[in-house]
């Protein structure tokens, strides 16, 4: 395996975010897995299915074409993220997307990815591992900016709901519960603006490919 960055964490963390500067500084293609499963969430709700429905949600997640996904605004909505973490408890759907970013994280120069069991599933040989985290409420309040700045009516105790909704469906499924690797390293951006994030995560990055010699 090449030189990749596995970049976990919940929802509003700053893990996208993260994800995608490591990826300018490095030079390396960047896939936000979380698009996977928003458009498979999508899919099925469009067919006018059912989320629990496993066989719909896996069809769906079959018939994929990943490189349609990072300029659908729609993939970036509330609803789109609640129904992904619906179908991502489908033990066949994250089957169907296992190939696809497994393969990606295997590109001869190296990857970044960002999502829930990227450091413990998807690549578990990576270069350098991150766990973002930050509180609940400030995460919250986080998403609850982008979405107000955006035109979305939606209230701040909504969100909050919804991020701890989503926290425990995430950790509590049984296939691939979102978790920290054990050897991954923990980033916590509650009192950090973006870039001190950054930087944090560079230094991460740095310490994990001195280890590995890179
Ligand atoms: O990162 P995000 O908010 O776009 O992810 C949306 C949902 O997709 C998340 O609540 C759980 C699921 N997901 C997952 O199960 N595994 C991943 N690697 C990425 C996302």
């Amino acid at each position: 395996m090449g030189f990749v960055i596995a970049v976990d964490g919940p929802a509003a963390s700053g893990k996208g975010t993260i994800a995608g500067r490591l990826a300018r500084e490095y030079g390396l293609p960047h896939l936000d897995t979380g698009l996977l499963y928003r458009a498979v969430g999508l899919k099925v709700l469009e067919a006018g299915g059912s989320l629990d429905d496993a066989e719909a949600a896996q069809a769906a997640a079959r018939g994929l074409d990943a490189r349609t996904l990072s300029d659908d605004l729609r993939l970036t909505t509330g609803e789109a993220g609640e129904a992904a973490s619906r179908v991502a408890g489908h033990p066949g759907v994250r089957a169907a997307l296992l190939t696809l970013q497994q393969d990606f994280a295997a590109q001869a120069g190296g990857a970044v990815l960002d999502g829930r069991d990227i450091g413990t599933v998807i690549a578990p040989d990576a270069t350098a591992k991150l766990f973002v985290t930050a509180t609940p409420e400030v995460r919250a309040s986080r998403r609850w900016k982008q979405l107000t700045a955006r035109g979305d009516a939606i209230a701040l105790e909504d969100m909050l709901a919804d991020i701890r909704r989503r926290d425990e469906r995430d950790a509590g499924r049984g296939a691939a519960p979102m978790v920290q690797a054990h050897d991954a390293a923990l980033l916590d951006t509650t009192d950090l603006g973006i870039e001190a994030a950054f930087d944090a995560a560079r230094r991460i990055v740095e310490a994990a490919r001195a280890r590995h010699g890179l």
